[in-house]
């Protein structure tokens, strides 16, 4: 039927969620796959879409395709130029994970600044170690120190509001510096003097979209501009940052170490030097991952799908040009 609003869902969803996406208006008609055969029938109808599965065949086949609901807060995989250049509507899913994204960051700077990863590796061999005195004068705190959040979004503010209740100095860097100081930011740096950030932190933290302004943002000048006993945190994307030179700094000790969520290629390759450091905690990309996800993401999609059935503007619109 053409007075229909087709809603296709480019991933196996549960039912219980698309009957809660039904639920918005009888005048929807909901339909999920990840199949990219059926995808690439059901796309030519597609009004909107809630995309997991996506690709430029995908989009190029999408006829009547108003509207992108992205699963993730980024969106880096999905802006592709026909993208951009359409006239079709894309938000994010920023907000969805802020939680557990600033959560698994200030673990990263516990776990880094607290040695658990020493410990762990111990305990797998069964070995109580206090003879280590090196390692146990580096046992350090988190109060009193600066942390350095690189991106002052959803997620760079929840980390920032958590890391001030810790006792730490909170410097931030965003690109638009008009917009008010939150109250649990010490001080907000302008992009251009992002290496007195650097410069200043005990913990960087990238909190900030993969865009064409931010792709390899830290390089040697950045990591050789941070301190000797600073660590990286990375919990956005790897591309953020050249891994070649990461690599060497943590070799070479221009920083103490790095928590990294995000990196250049996903998987991380079987043989990057990242694996064995000491001074390094790997997680694969999880640090979205809450049990939360699909009820919030479920909610904000039908949030917007109601204000899209009342011609209203939508929640967390992307500017695309910008990239996020
Ligand atoms: N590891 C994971 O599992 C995971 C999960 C969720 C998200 N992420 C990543 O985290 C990113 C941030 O998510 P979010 O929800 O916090 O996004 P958000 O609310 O849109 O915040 C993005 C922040 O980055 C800032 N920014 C953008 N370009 C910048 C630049 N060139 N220099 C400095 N700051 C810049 C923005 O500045 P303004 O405030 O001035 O606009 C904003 O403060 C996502 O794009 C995604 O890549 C990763």
């Amino acid at each position: 039927m053409d007075d229909e609003l087709n809603v296709l869902v480019s991933l196996d969803f549960p039912s219980l969620y698309l009957k809660k996406i039904q639920d918005v208006s009888s005048g929807v008609k909901v339909q999920a796959t990840s199949d990219t055969k059926e995808l690439l029938t059901l796309i030519g109808d597609a009004d909107v879409l809630l995309a997991g599965v996506f690709s430029r065949e995908l989009f190029l086949a999408a006829k009547r395709l108003k509207w992108i609901q992205s699963l993730f807060a980024g969106v880096d995989r999905l802006l592709l130029p026909e993208v951009v250049q359409s006239k079709v509507t894309l938000t994010n899913a920023s907000g969805v994970n802020s939680t557990a994204v600033s959560e698994h960051a200030i673990g990263l700077m516990l776990a880094l600044s607290r040695k658990f990863h020493f410990f762990v590796r111990n305990q797998i061999e069964n070995r109580w170690k206090t003879s280590d005195v090196e390692l146990l004068t580096q046992m350090e705190e988190l109060s009193g120190k600066t942390v350095g959040i690189v991106g002052l979004g959803r997620i760079g503010g929840e980390i920032a509001r958590k890391a001030k209740c810790l006792g730490m100095t909170v410097l931030a860097t965003r690109r638009n510096l008009s917009a008010p100081k939150p109250e649990h930011v010490d001080r907000l740096v302008p992009t251009e003097h992002r290496k007195q950030l650097l410069a200043d932190s005990d913990f960087v933290v990238l909190a900030l979209p993969l865009t064409k302004d931010t792709e390899k943002m830290i390089g040697e000048a950045e990591l050789k501009s941070m301190k000797n006993t600073s660590y990286l945190i990375n919990v956005s994307r790897g591309k953020l940052v050249e891994e070649e030179k990461l690599v060497q700094a943590l070799n070479e000790g221009w920083i103490a170490g790095a928590g990294l969520d995000a990196f250049e290629v996903e998987p991380l390759l079987r043989d990057s030097p990242l694996w064995q450091m000491k001074n390094v905690i790997i997680t694969p990309h999880v640090a979205g991952l809450t049990p939360y996800y699909l009820d919030r993401l479920t909610d904000l999609f039908c949030d917007n799908l109601s204000h899209f059935l009342r011609g209203e503007s939508l929640i967390n619109v992307v500017d695309k040009k910008l990239g996020y």
